[in-house]
């Protein structure tokens, strides 16, 4: 047993206890965040200023007994590593120079521009307190592939669909660069601290059937296996958002993760009779009962950890709304926390 109980679930070892994290528990819903953010001048900035960004890295860890902290960054850090234009605009999210056949040469991997990256995950392994389990990041491949070849995210993803379809050649050639290069961007996370990696595949679910197969199982699949070659003892959590049920499945059974991160869409009944038991498993309360609170929110998170925990990694479907109360958070690790208690109670009662 180690003193990280996030590693300990991950790894397969008994708990007595849920671990708790949330997707997005740093950004905007916290007031300190977005003072940062203001100081860095754009979010791109504070990405690249790694004692900002240790600093927003740890902000949810002051605030709430949570039990990780991940990496501040972006999983477009990737398609910037790599020369493409990036800009962050507020309010409407990420604008990319979109890729093409013609420009896609233009594609170079310089790991060195991410320098500061790597940076915020070793000022987080100096600062962190030992219990809490310092998580590293990046996009699914194809959900970084939608964004570079679709320019941006708010208005849907045909044109990438449409390509996918249409030059699947090109796909490919897209894909293998994004496979190298984010393979150097987790490796380094690791050798700078990480403990675990999470892959955020939240456009998984625009795929199905052999599409899926192709460009989700796949390529998760390749990658996970590299990574493992190199880094056999670092778990990866796998979260294709939004993939039918039936594709959730095979991501557990096919691309090797050693969890499996559930969106607010998959029921927890079918999670604890068709996902459970091979892998741990990530979620999955929706987000939009952390914006309302109350108890509603501790019903449906109740049901979870009753369901599915201790062995359960308790989490979002997907991060945290930004205009979530930051008392609505507190309201919930704590309510986890003292159920836990009780039931501990109950049991040395018997
Ligand atoms: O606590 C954490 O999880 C912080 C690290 C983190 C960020 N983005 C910071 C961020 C992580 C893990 C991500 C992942 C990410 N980024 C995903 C996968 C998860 C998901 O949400 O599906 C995706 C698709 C992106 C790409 C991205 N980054 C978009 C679409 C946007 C704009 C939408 C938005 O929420 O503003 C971002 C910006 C972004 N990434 C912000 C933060 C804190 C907000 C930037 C700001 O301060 O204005």
């Amino acid at each position: 047993m180690t003193d990280k109980i996030l590693l300990d679930v991950l790894k397969g070892k008994n708990v007595n206890r849920m671990p708790v994290w949330l997707m997005r528990q740093a950004g905007r819903y916290l007031p300190e965040y977005r003072r940062l953010r203001e100081k860095a001048g754009s979010f791109l900035g504070l990405c690249l200023n790694a004692d900002l960004a240790a600093m927003v890295a740890l902000q949810p860890i002051s605030r709430f007994e949570l039990d990780a902290a991940i990496l501040f960054s972006d999983i477009l850090m990737v398609p910037y590593g790599l020369g493409q234009q990036l800009e962050f605009r507020e309010k409407e999210g990420p604008f990319l120079e979109p890729v093409t056949p013609d420009n896609i040469k233009n594609l170079v991997w310089k790991a060195e521009k991410l320098e500061p990256v790597f940076g915020t995950m070793e000022r987080m392994k100096q600062k962190l307190p030992g219990h809490v389990a310092r998580l590293g990041f990046a996009g699914g491949l194809w959900t970084v592939a939608c964004y570079m070849v679709e320019g941006r995210g708010k208005s849907g993803f045909s044109r990438v669909m449409k390509t996918d379809v249409e030059c699947p050649g090109f796909m490919d050639r897209l894909m293998d660069i994004l496979n190298d290069a984010t393979l150097e961007y987790i490796g380094r996370q690791i050798e700078a601290g990480a403990e675990a990696i999470q892959l955020f595949d939240s456009w998984a679910g625009l795929l199905k059937g052999k599409r899926f197969r192709k460009r989700v199982l796949e390529p998760t699949k390749a990658l996970i296996e590299a990574l493992k070659k190199e880094y056999p003892g670092v778990p990866v959590i796998g979260f294709p958002r939004g993939a039918r049920l039936e594709d959730y499945k095979k991501f557990r059974d096919m691309t090797g993760v050693d969890a499996l991160g559930l969106d607010q869409n998959v029921s927890v009944d079918y999670a604890r009779a068709a996902l459970k038991g091979k892998i741990p498993l990530q979620g999955n309360l929706d987000p939009e009962l952390l914006v309302t609170g109350g108890d509603k929110m501790k019903e449906s998170a109740a049901y979870i950890m009753d369901r599915l925990g201790p062995d359960h990694i308790f989490n979002l479907g997907h991060g945290i709304r930004p205009e979530t109360p930051p008392g609505n958070v507190a309201g919930l690790v704590d309510f986890l926390r003292a159920r836990q208690r009780q039931h501990e109670n109950s049991r040395s009662s018997v």
